[in-house]
Order: C-alpha cells, then sequence, then structure tokens
C-alpha cells in the first residue's frame, strides 16, 4: 500500500510513497501503519510539512491523545494553544530563544536523558509524532534505541531474573537528577508514580521489549540502591551504538515512534540557536497491563 524503505541505522523504516498526511486515511491506511509501527517501531515521513491543526488532526486518527508532562507540571506554561501539542523548542512566548533559566530549557535538557515519553502515567503514550520546524546549525539530532533487541540480547540469566519485576516511573526523578528540586512537597505528593514490568510484551506482535528509561526510579521489593542499580545496568545496555537509530532533523519531517518498544533523546545542540519541534502523542489506553493494580 506504501512504498517504504528501513531507515539508515539499526530499526525503523521511511514511508516513500503512497501517503499525504493532510489527506484523512482510510482504515486499511491506519491499519498498515500501525502494522509498521508494530514491526519497525519507527516510522518516518519526510517533506510534509504541516500546522498544528493539521498535525493534530493527523494524529488524532491513531486514537486519544496524551497531555504528558503539561498535565503533571507545567500545564499553561507553554505559548501553545493546546494542551495535546508538545512545544519541543527553545522559544518563548515572544518567539525569542528562552532564558538559560526558563523551565522550557530545563524540559528541553531533560528532553536529553533517554526516556519513554509519559511513563511515568498509567496509561502512558503510544505514539509520539515529532514534527521538524526549524533546525539549529549543528546537532539536535533525536536518538532511537530498540528495546526489543535490548531486550533479545540480554544474558537468560538475566532475562528470568527480571522476569515478573515491576518498575517505579516517577514524572519528577528526572527532574531532580538535573538538579531542579523546586516543587513544594505538595505539588510532589500531588504527583503519583506509574508502575510497569520492566519487561513487557507488544500484544500486536507478542514480542518482548525492556521498559525502562529515565523516569523508572525502582524495582519493588528491592532496595533502592539494588533496584536503581539494576535500572542503570539495563539502560546502558540497552544503549549500546548496535541498537541505535539517530535521525538527523530536516524541515517537514515527522517521526512517529512507539513509545513501548523505543526509548529516545534528543542530542546536546547550542541553546542559543532557535530549535522547534511539535509533538504530538497518543494514549496507550489499550495496554493490557491497566488491567493490573497501579
Ligand atoms: C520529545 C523528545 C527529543 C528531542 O519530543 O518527546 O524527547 O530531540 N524530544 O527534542
Ligand atoms: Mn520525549
Amino acid at each position: 500500500m506504501f512504498e517504504t524503505r528501513p531507515l539508515n541505522g539499526a530499526f525503523g523504516v521511511e514511508i516513500t510513497g503512497g501517503l499525504d498526511v493532510l489527506t484523512p486515511l482510510t482504515p486499511a491506511q491506519i491499519a498498515e501503519i500501525d502494522r509498521l509501527m508494530d514491526e519497525n517501531a519507527l516510522v518516518l515521513i519526510r517533506n510534509q510539512p504541516m500546522d498544528v491543526d493539521q498535525q493534530l488532526t493527523w494524529t488524532r486518527q491513531f486514537g486519544p491523545l496524551d497531555q504528558g508532562f503539561k498535565k503533571v507540571i507545567a500545564k499553561g506554561s507553554t505559548p501553545q494553544k493546546y494542551d495535546e501539542v508538545g512545544d519541543i523548542s527553545n522559544l518563548s512566548k515572544d518567539g525569542q530563544v528562552a532564558a538559560r533559566t526558563d523551565k522550557r530549557i530545563l524540559n528541553n535538557i531533560a528532553n536529553q536523558l533517554w526516556h519513554s515519553d509519559s511513563s511515568f502515567q498509567k496509561p502512558a503514550a503510544k505514539y509520539s509524532m515529532l514534527h521538524s520546524v526549524r533546525n539549529p546549525s549543528w546537532g539536535g539530532e533525536t536518538e532511537y534505541t530498540d528495546l526489543r533487541a535490548a531486550y533479545d540480547a540480554l544474558p537468560d540469566r538475566m532475562k528470568d531474573f527480571l522476569d515478573g519485576k515491576i518498575a517505579e516511573h516517577f514524572a519528577l526523578h528526572s527532574r531532580f537528577l538535573l538538579g531542579d528540586d523546586s516543587y513544594s512537597t505538595e505539588q510532589i505528593a500531588a504527583i503519583p508514580p506509574a508502575h510497569w514490568p520492566v519487561v513487557r510484551e507488544n500484544p500486536a506482535t507478542g514480542r518482548k521489549h525492556l521498559f525502562i528509561g529515565v523516569h523508572a526510579r525502582s524495582i519493588e521489593g528491592m532496595t533502592v540502591p539494588e533496584g536503581r542499580m539494576i535500572l542503570m545496568d539495563l539502560l546502558e545496555h540497552a544503549t549500546q551504538p548496535q541498537f541505535i537509530y539517530r535521525h538527523e532533523w530536516e524541515v517537514g519531517d515527522t517521526l512517529i515512534w512507539d513509545n513501548r518498544q523505543t526509548l529516545h533523546r534528543g542530542r546536546h545542540y547550542d541553546l542559543d540557536e532557535p530549535r522547534e519541534l511539535r509533538r504530538t502523542t497518543t494514549l496507550d489506553d489499550r495496554a493490557p497491563e491497566l488491567e493490573m493494580a497501579s
């Protein structure tokens, strides 16, 4: 139905023909993109610029939308007129590059830690769709790692050990790591952590994958240091070069990733140069784990 080719990296696919993001999709086309996502975890569409409303319309075809971080701490703090749109830029409301002390710069830097969007909430994010509007002259790539291949490559002893283990994911853990502790006890208490198995399975393919990242801060039934060290070891394992695709942005790119089967991080760039991307995200409201207690 679509023409595709593999991305130049460990995984992912580009749709090179047969798709126009501004034309409503047929049910068969949606099913085909879901299939490509289940199998490849990353789908790239190049050179198809969208404005905010077009991107929302496009994304809604794949399910209900997620508000992620905005819902927990940053509500109303960005220039976007929609809560469902993540402004992944270093620009303030006046369109100028934001001051270093601006929260959005902290958010930009936090995005440079390996993570799965909204893993700190239940339901978490399913597809993130990041659309490129403006790029800095160097840096600012986004990297993705394949958590299926990373799981497959674990030693059997580790796979056995991880079987049934549950991790706690907390929205502010990444902020604390970056030295931002400007939250009151009430604010912290108002954000409940979410619990997810460390090893999950994609219900559509039956394939197992790790589910980790910077929001994961402890493992149930283990001391914090022991669990956290395992999470750090797993992250180091999962982010080896053989599991990675690195995306160099061009204006008009949309990269869709599966937040279940991948982690991602932004790469360093000169924060004085404008960088502007826009993210819309669907909610994984059919995850089998939603049946479990929180
Ligand atoms: C995101 C994100 C990384 C980047 O949009 O969710 O983490 O490269 N972006 O900006
Ligand atoms: Mn992200």
